[in-house]
């Protein structure tokens, strides 16, 4: 069975055993949420947040209510920090936290290498979203351009979102769990 990025649904089940004894909804009453467990939930909200303006500063353009003349100065930044900030957070999560986790519940690292598989194809989706950016940036028919650029956002803003949910649904348990960072 496939786990790849763009065609699962969530996590098989045998990863979710912790989940099922630390559900979503006990997170927040968890006496080890505050901290790394809420720092890392804030990250995550912060990258749906930042894709959520990126599509609506585009749906904006395309739909003739923003001037193509000031559309730059509006994605540039947010495309920017969306590229930065979670190059930055793979690296972290690659180096430190999800070796320093896995060594906490090794019979997990099934999960761990499909999340490792996932940065992989973030940075291809990633480096997609900076191209089609960057052409639309450069286009002289901006609006019309809009659209096609906007479609790209679906599936990389659906393999983010399913991305950041199942890390949340594997390590945040574990840092509950063993009360790490
Ligand atoms: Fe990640
Ligand atoms: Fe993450």
């Amino acid at each position: 069975m496939t786990h790849d990025l763009a065609a699962r649904t969530g996590l098989p089940p045998e990863l979710l055993t912790l989940l099922a004894d630390l559900p979503r909804d006990g997170w927040a009453e968890h006496p080890a949420f505050h901290g790394l467990t809420s720092f890392w939930l804030d990250r995550h909200m912060a990258f749906r947040h930042l894709m959520d303006r990126i599509m609506q500063e585009t749906e904006g353009l395309a739909d003739g209510k923003t001037d193509p003349a000031t559309f730059p100065q509006r994605l540039v930044p947010l495309g920017r920090r969306l590229v930065d900030e979670l190059i930055g957070h793979h690296q972290i999560e690659d180096h430190s936290y999800f070796p320093e986790l896995l060594a906490l519940e090794p019979r997990l690292s099934r999960g761990f290498d499909i999340l490792d598989a996932d940065h992989h194809a973030l940075d291809a989706l990633l480096d997609g979203f900076v191209t089609g950016a960057n052409t639309l940036l450069q286009s002289d028919s901006k609006q019309a351009d809009a659209a096609r650029f906007h479609a790209t956002l679906a599936p990389f803003t659906a393999q983010l979102n399913r991305h950041l949910t199942d890390e949340e649904d594997l390590i945040l348990p574990i840092i509950l769990k063993h009360r790490f960072g």
